[in-house]
């Protein structure tokens, strides 16, 4: 099993104020700052990829992203492996399937995992799945995901997320392949979203209070 390596982010790191990058002027009011550019997005996954590769020789793999949050994670990485491919020695073959989950409102996790699309899971019987997801925030989500991946009998399961929040309400689960260990912040960009909004932020941000009101939905 791969052993746990991530970049943590403190809790008192204050990131990079908006004005040092680009960000869309439709959000230039509704965040604190930068936590993390896309430059350094790209950089961590490149080496997530690698660790990927070294673990999964010569095995195929079905990358199972997490839709819609993950979609830019799932799509970069495959870029990194597939790089990896074409310019070794030994390659994986990979298949790519999508399962969409609902479970967030506002910024309020509702308990229950709703799958409301995507590829049939039954698909990944005997299969080394690679699941793809943005965050784990209570880790209620993937456990939940993880129960209904067992039932179809894969091969093996692996997760791999961009984020990991430290939280008092995580429920404990830890995935295989983490990118970046955040504080208990509410965070957006790079498809991760609020209410549907900012997946069209590059960057990873921390939501203001402005942002949060600006953008919540009626309970
Ligand atoms: N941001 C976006 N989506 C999320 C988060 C977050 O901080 N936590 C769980 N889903
Ligand atoms: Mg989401």
């Amino acid at each position: 099993m791969a052993e746990e390596k991530y970049i943590k982010i403190a809790d008192d790191y204050q990131g990079y104020p908006l004005d040092m990058f680009c960000i869309p002027k439709h959000y230039e009011q509704d965040l604190q700052h930068v936590l993390i550019p896309s430059g350094l997005i790209d950089d961590r996954i490149e080496r997530l990829a690698r660790d990927i590769m070294r673990d999964f020789s010569h095995e195929a793999i079905v990358g199972l992203c997490v839709l819609k949050g993950g979609y830019k994670f799932f799509t970069d990485l495959l870029d990194k492996l597939k790089a990896l491919n074409r310019n070794s020695e030994v390659s994986v073959p990979m298949a790519v399937d999508f399962i969409r989950l609902k479970s967030y409102r506002n910024d309020i996790s509702t308990g229950n995992i709703e799958v409301i699309g995507g590829d049939n899971l039954a698909n990944l019987e005997g299969k080394n799945v690679l699941v793809v997801e943005d965050i784990i925030d209570t880790g209620g989500t993937m456990t939940q995901l993880l129960a209904l991946l067992k039932e179809v009998k894969p091969k093996s399961v692996r997760v791999a997320s961009l984020l990991v929040k430290r939280t008092s309400r995580s429920v404990g689960y830890r995935p295989d392949y983490v990118g970046f260990e955040v504080p208990d912040k509410f965070v957006v960009g790079y498809a991760l979203d609020f209410n549907e909004y900012f997946r069209d932020l590059s960057h990873i941000c921390v939501i203001n209070e402005n942002g949060m009101s600006k953008y919540s939905v009626k309970r």
